[in-house]
């Protein structure tokens, strides 16, 4: 099989080390360049391959044919622009060009939802990993019509620390995340939030999102719980989620709520739904589960490349 050209920046990252897995073990996929910033000239091991990551300025954009940024947001764009003008396409891992984000933003890479609009593109916001859980549960009511006019969507999510990066950082020690669970970013104000608005608006909601996140005490994972307000009751809830997926390989739709276990070092969303018993007004509970640095971010880059390039969506990806 031909192997496309890739290139990795922010390679030594949490999620630029699950690129770099990914791509080592891709039958379509070779590696041209890793870079890191502080990490450069530091050797590491994905599969059989050992490689040296290399300084952003000593890598040579044109090597590759595709680019996968994994560089913080606000780094990022100015790589990104550099990668394109060198003629790579490019799969942008941080926020710099989601929709909320950036008064120009670039296609929206929530591949199951957005698959038309990203077959020619040259540059793709890949989502966030809370925006991946709670869209992906949201998608098949919004496209009805089912979210009440005028709502609160509210989302409490809890993720593992590596959605945090891996700089360090003394609220994530061992001995400050262990054994507790807390909120953070109450009232409202996660950077995550103008992109998931922006997308419920985007396909057709008329609501606003009440995000409240949680750090969970392990490494990786997000499990999210949306409360939606319906404009009408729905008989099988399930019913609709299984027939707007069926047949998507990456969106399992199960009866009982999914759990860490079930999504972890996978490139799944998991989710349940649930009608609310004991409310006046009818009320729909949705439960998703990703891996932050899979779904939520590596794997589905790695999706949204297969697209762009025209081969399997599936290839080289944990199921
Ligand atoms: N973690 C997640 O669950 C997740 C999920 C979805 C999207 N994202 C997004 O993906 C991006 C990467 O996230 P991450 O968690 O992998 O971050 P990370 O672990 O902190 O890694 C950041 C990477 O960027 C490099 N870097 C930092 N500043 C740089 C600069 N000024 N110039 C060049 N390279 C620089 C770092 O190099 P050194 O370490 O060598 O200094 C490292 O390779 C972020 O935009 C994040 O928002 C993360």
């Amino acid at each position: 099989m031909h192997k496309v050209a890739v290139g990795i920046l922010g390679a030594s990252g949490y999620t630029g080390r699950e690129l770099c897995g990914l791509v080592a073990r891709h039958p379509g996929m070779e590696l041209a360049f890793a870079a890191a910033n502080g990490q450069r000239g530091q050797r590491a091991r994905f599969g059989a391959s050992e490689i040296t990551f290399l300084a952003p300025d000593d890598v040579k954009l044109d090597d590759a044919q595709m680019v996968f940024s994994a560089l913080p947001h606000g780094a990022s764009a100015g790589w990104v622009d550099a990668a394109r003008q060198a003629g790579a396409r490019v799969i942008d891992l941080s926020s710099d060009f989601r929709p909320g984000n950036s008064p120009t933003a670039a296609p929206y890479g929530l591949t199951e939802i957005m698959r038309d609009t990203l077959a020619g593109a040259e540059l793709v916001a890949n989502p966030g990993c809370y925006p991946t859980a709670v869209l992906i549960g949201l998608a098949p009511l919004l496209a009805r019509g089912l979210v009440r006019a005028g709502a609160t969507i509210n989302v409490n999510a809890a993720s593992g620390v590596t959605g945090a990066g891996f700089a360090p950082k003394q609220e994530l020690m061992f001995a400050e995340v262990a054994e507790d669970f807390r909120a953070y970013a109450p009232g409202n104000v996660h950077r995550h939030l103008a992109e998931m608005n922006a997308l419920v608006r985007e396909l057709g909601g008329d609501a606003d999102v009440l995000f409240t996140p949680y750090l969970l005490p392990v490494a990786r994972g997000i499990l999210a719980t949306i409360t939606v307000p319906l404009a009408t009751g729905l008989a099988h809830p399930a019913a609709l989620w299984r027939g707007f997926y069926a047949g998507e390989p990456f969106v399992e739709v199960v009866d009982s709520p999914p759990s860490l276990r079930d999504v972890v070092h996978r490139n799944v969303v998991r989710l349940s739904v649930h009608a609310a018993a004991n409310v006046r007004q009818p009320t729909l509970v949705i439960v998703a589960a990703i891996d932050n640095l899979l779904k939520g971010a590596a794997g589905q880059a790695v999706q949204n490349a297969n697209l762009l390039l025209g081969l399997d969506e599936r290839l080289g990806l944990p199921a």
